[in-house]
């Protein structure tokens, strides 16, 4: 059995830098002070229970933020929206701000944008925590388009520039495609790709190696929107795709002595998961 792992298979730079933020404050709190991330630090719950174990709590919404009057909040790589930073000002709580650069960036764009008075379109999944966090910045002159029938329904209501961007992680081709519907509208548009080039290599490679093998195996959380995306792009490629979220999810039954078997991950599955899928295809055989 041959087997190849995508070498962009799990954390991208910025999940990398916010999961090792959250370990930094574990060690280095010296005062005792009790460590929360907003929302879950990534989508994944092996990562999520071993912090848990480590006296780091999740808060899941606004409200429980409010509550929380003392503490360090951390800010994971998807970023927040500016109510968030406000609360956590105001609570006079430890920021620990570890929103992905590139989302950031994002935050910016539509923030200055906003203020140049442009309407702003988020290309991109309305429920994703980041398209929220990027909504919180850009005002309420606001579309969130995510597929083909928002985009032809989008009408400005008043007569005004746009500006596109894009949550980092949404698919190349239909970025392009939901603007080409939006730009045959006659506006005045500006577009930023904004997708991160993290997921796009590592869709490309995916998809390349997908496409060559018998047996593709793409490991991340349930709810990981960039996992589920590149599952999609696999099983378009070969039939034989099988997402897992650890070793347990995975059925070698199916693999046959002499299959060409590819490795693929998401943003937020970390190394030690995906060296374990490995390791178990590579002895099994
Ligand atoms: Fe950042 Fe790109 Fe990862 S935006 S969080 S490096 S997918």
């Amino acid at each position: 059995m041959k087997v190849v792992v995508a070498k962009s298979a799990g954390f991208c730079f910025g999940v990398k830098r916010a999961v090792d933020s959250v370990y930094e404050q574990i060690e280095n709190n010296d005062n005792d002070k009790k460590i929360y991330t907003y929302g879950p630090i990534i989508h994944n719950e092996e990562v999520v229970k071993d912090l848990e174990k480590r006296g780091v709590s999740v808060i899941n919404s606004i409200d429980e933020l409010k509550k929380v009057k003392n503490g360090i909040i951390i800010i994971r790589s998807h970023g927040t929206t500016k109510e968030t930073y406000d609360i956590i000002e105001d609570n006079g709580l430890t920021l620990v701000d570890a929103t992905c650069p590139f989302v950031k960036k994002i935050h910016k764009i539509v923030q200055d944008e906003k203020d140049k008075e442009k309407h702003i379109i988020i290309i991109g999944n309305s429920a994703h925590p980041e398209v929220q966090g990027i909504r919180g910045w850009s005002g309420n002159d606001t579309t969130v388009i995510g597929n083909e029938e928002e985009a032809e329904r989008f009408e400005l209501k008043e007569n005004k520039q746009v500006c596109i961007v894009s949550q980092t992680t949404f698919n190349y081709k239909k970025f392009k495609y939901l603007v080409e519907i939006i730009t045959k509208k006659g506006y005045d548009i500006s577009v930023l790709d904004t997708i991160c080039n993290a997921t796009h290599e590592r869709q490309a490679e995916a998809k390349k190696i997908a496409a060559e093998v018998d047996e593709m195996i793409v490991i991340g959380g349930k709810h990981s929107s960039n996992t589920q995306k590149l599952y999609e792009i696999c099983k378009n490629e070969c039939n034989h795709t099988y997402y897992i979220q650890t070793l347990d999810d995975l059925d070698l039954s199916n693999f046959k002595e002499d299959s060409y078997v590819g490795i693929t991950a998401g943003a937020s599955t970390p190394n030690n998961i995906i060296e374990e899928v490995h390791t178990n295809v590579r002895i099994k055989f």
